[in-house]
């Protein structure tokens, strides 16, 4: 029996971990054992336990309970942790997802004492390396011994890297392999979406009719801790819905609730805050945000995962950011980079609003898990 330990911590990693725990349960019993271990990167009950109840994940084996803190700190406590728990368990490998401190912190911890590293959602790359998230897929793909991409153009970023995308070769002898196996976030989406629409009442909570509403989340530093940006981000939401009469949705990452009132323009926040057209919500769980993504006239976001879900439910995408990983939403024309330029975010909207963009079947087959899961099986066998 293969011993896989998957490491989670933060809000994206417990929702992408739901698609392995479920194909390891239902397609690997008996051939691999998963233990979960939670960083405790998230905390909140709305960022992270939520999750584990609505995808029906099992609880975590290990909680390091490490919170918040300066990157330095926060991850340092991680690898430690991660280290201790390597050591005194027997693991043949370490599960990793995307980008964030828990995904770094496993990857150093777990290479240096020679636990194959298996990366998910790997290859990715913004080109920017003034993300924390660049750093720690760059380093993560690194230590993996096999990258799992979503996409194609993951591939192709990471064979520029010295990987190899030739199982035949690998098997061979040396080097780094990079699989395309499609996007565990896009087997959860289609495995629950339904689900979600029967449990969810979020729309009728919210008062907004299907196709009625933007949706937008903003919580990436860059955003939410430069004021002009920040500013000039809301300032143009406010501007367009005032415009249209359109509503907007805003479920609120804890950082950005924490800096808007320091951040924000006090006259923006003012009628941020009284605009009868906006509904600033808590952050959403996974069925919430389905629902909202599903049935949402246009997505404006600076989420990657955000920006993956709208192109999965077919709904066109501002993207609140210099740059995109997902490039193929914007080469197939269904996303917009907008960054936090006030004009070029009304442009964007205007020209998604007016268009049927096309959403071609880019990120595998629902299945990736699966795909995942059998390499694995045959790499540690
Ligand atoms: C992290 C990831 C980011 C990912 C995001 C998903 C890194 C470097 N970044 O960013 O890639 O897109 O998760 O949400 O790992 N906070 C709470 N309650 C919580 C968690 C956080 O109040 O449960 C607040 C704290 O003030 C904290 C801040 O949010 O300092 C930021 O949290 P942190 O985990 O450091 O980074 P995220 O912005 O969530």
């Amino acid at each position: 029996m293969i011993r896989l330990l998957t490491v989670i911590g933060a809000r994206p990693q417990i929702i992408k971990a739901a698609a392995i725990s479920r194909a390891v349960k239902e397609h690997f019993r008996g051939q691999i054992e998963e233990k979960i271990l939670h960083t405790g990167q998230h905390y909140d009950a709305n960022m992270s336990q939520v999750f584990f109840d609505e995808l029906g994940i099992p609880a975590p084996d290990y909680n390091l309970g490490v919170g918040s803190g300066s990157h330095g700190v926060q991850t340092a406590k991680m690898i430690a942790g991660i280290e201790e728990v390597l050591i005194s368990e027997h693991f043949d490998g370490i599960i990793l997802y995307g980008d964030t401190n828990s995904t770094l912190a496993g990857a150093v911890a777990a290479s240096k004492i020679h636990i194959p590293v298996f990366h998910i959602e790997a290859g990715l790359r913004s080109f920017n390396m003034t993300m924390p998230e660049e750093v720690n897929r760059i380093v993560c793909d690194q230590l993996s011994s096999i990258c799992f991409s979503p996409t194609q153009t993951g591939v192709d970023n990471l064979k520029r890297e010295g990987f190899i995308d030739s199982q035949a070769k690998f098997k061979n002898g040396k080097g780094r392999l990079v699989i395309n196996s499609g996007d565990v976030m896009y087997d959860n989406s289609m495995y629950f979406a339904t689900l979600a629409e029967q449990k969810s009442d979020i729309l009728t909570r919210l008062g907004v009719k299907s196709n009625d509403y933007i949706l937008t989340t903003i919580h990436r530093p860059n955003n939410t801790d430069d004021s002009e940006r920040l500013t000039n981000i809301l300032s143009s939401l406010l501007s367009i819905t005032e415009r249209d009469g359109i509503t907007l949705v805003l479920p609120l990452h804890p950082r950005t609730r924490n800096l808007l009132d320091k951040n924000l323009n006090a006259a923006v926040y003012e009628k941020l805050m009284n605009s009868p057209l906006v509904k600033i919500i808590p952050p959403a769980s996974f069925f919430e945000i389905i629902v909202l993504e599903k049935n949402a006239r246009i997505v404006m976001t600076d989420s990657g995962g955000v920006q993956k879900e709208s192109f999965f439910f077919e709904r066109p995408c501002v993207i609140l950011r210099p740059e995109t990983e997902w490039v193929e939403i914007v080469e197939h024309g269904a996303g917009i980079i907008a960054n936090a330029d006030p004009k070029l975010i009304v442009e964007a909207y205007d020209k998604l609003i007016g268009i049927k963009p096309v959403f071609p079947p880019l990120f595998g087959d629902a299945h990736a898990a699966e795909h995942i899961l059998q390499k694995i099986n045959e790499y540690l066998s």
